[in-house]
């Protein structure tokens, strides 16, 4: 079968292949502890899903205009003021079908073929795919776990070109935790002045931030940065609403304008329900928030904790979001790295500790070359305090073994 040079260099999912891979043993009555979802594990809440509800007996059900409901609009606007300090006209932003395929019609209306995207890694699996997709060259800036996976103004000029298009910027950041302080995105944005190079600051987990850490756009430093920024942000994270699938972006009219032609070419609106329901969840009751970040605040001391027994694994404390990324270097030291290396026979370290632990522990993790760094792994602690004690055990039993 003949297939487009496009989709031949695109992976599938990394994220989403360990969980359908971890769900399929649960299946077979096998006892698999996942570490691999990306997305909280507590239920929408309910004044939500009856937002939803009611939209559905009110007849909300029909075609809405390519770019969202002028209620979804309004109430994103008004989130952007409340939450960011952030002022844009409806005519600025835009409704698509989940973070990641803002993201998709973004790359899409902005890169021609050899247009450059700098990717600060490890970085979010989609980004990469996403960009080569619109004809785009991911290019990869390398954090140091020293710097706290942020990269350095440096790292930035160097890789600036003719061809820079954008720069993302995932603060707090899958997979590593990180996030941006206001001075170190003042940093950032000295180098990028005068560039003409487009900040895509993808904020989809904005409001999973730890010990009284604020979060800042680097939108918010200038009204040239606010200019050339594009914000992309979902109730997925925030609002435990992976499934309903609603993402939006904010900026320049002119993008926005052209994101809903696509969009209007290819999807046209995201689901009706889906809309009046993530209307609900930006104007609601905005403690369901609080709850769950407090819950993800008690799980990251618990796995962090919990995985820096283990022998070789050294993990560092998240800022933000749900995921450990602990290093692994200390286990590839271990007597018996050898022996698993030979087994799972893979160039990849992260790739050979992800399937012993599945094998020897029952334990599903993301391996972290998937996020362009292979000396560390990813543990979501979006899972139960149980789930995360019994998994760190698992793995401390299994790391032992190689002692
Ligand atoms: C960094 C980042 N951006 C965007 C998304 C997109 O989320 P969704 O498409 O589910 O709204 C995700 C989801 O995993 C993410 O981790």
């Amino acid at each position: 079968m003949q297939f487009s040079d496009r989709i031949l260099k695109v992976k599938p999912s990394a994220t989403l292949a360990i969980t359908a891979l971890a769900n399929s043993l649960k299946a077979k009555g096998i006892d698999v502890i996942g570490f691999g979802s990306g997305e909280p594990d507590f239920d929408t809440p309910t004044t939500i899903k009856m937002a939803a509800i009611k939209a559905i007996e009110t007849g909300k059900t029909k075609y809405t205009p390519a770019g969202g409901i002028p209620e979804l609009k309004k109430a994103i606007v008004d989130k952007f003021k409340r939450d960011n300090h952030l002022t844009y006209d409806i005519s600025q932003v835009t409704v698509n079908c989940g973070g990641k395929h803002s993201f998709y019609n973004l790359m899409q209306v902005l890169l021609n073929d050899g247009d450059e995207v700098i990717i600060p890694s490890p970085y979010w699996v989609s980004y990469p795919p996403i960009v080569q997709l619109a004809g785009g060259v991911p290019v990869i800036l390398e954090t140091r776990e020293e710097d706290g996976f942020k990269m350095t103004p440096e790292s930035l000029k160097k890789l600036l070109t003719k061809k820079t298009r954008a720069l993302i910027l995932n603060s707090p950041s899958n997979p590593t935790g990180a996030a941006y302080s206001k001075d170190e995105l003042e940093n950032i944005a000295a180098v990028l002045e005068g560039s003409g190079v487009l900040v895509i600051s993808d904020d989809i987990y904005e409001s999973i931030i730890y010990d009284g850490r604020t979060f800042v756009n680097i939108a918010n430093l200038s009204d040239t940065l606010f200019k050339n920024t594009i914000v992309l942000n979902g109730v997925s994270k925030a609002y435990s609403m992976t499934g309903w699938r609603i993402g939006y972006m904010a900026g320049n009219a002119d993008i926005i304008k052209k994101v809903e032609i696509l969009q209007s070419q290819s999807t046209s609106n995201p689901s009706s329900i889906s809309q009046w329901a993530s209307v609900e969840a930006l104007i609601g009751d905005q403690s369901v928030i609080t709850d769950m970040v407090a819950a993800f605040d008690r799980r990251r001391k618990i796995i962090v904790e919990g995985l820096n027994k283990a022998p070789g694994i050294r993990c560092m404390m998240p800022d933000g979001a749900f995921y450990a990324f602990p290093n692994i270097s200390g286990v590839i030291a271990l007597k018996g790295w050898k022996s698993i290396k030979e087994k799972y026979d893979s160039d990849s370290s992260s790739s050979v500790l992800t399937s012993y632990l599945l094998e020897e522990a029952q334990v599903a993790v993301v391996p972290g070359v998937e996020f362009g760094n292979d000396n560390n792994i990813r543990l979501s602690f979006a899972t139960s305090d149980e789930n995360i004690i019994n998994g760190c055990e698992r793995i401390k039993a299994a790391l032992e073994k190689l002692a």
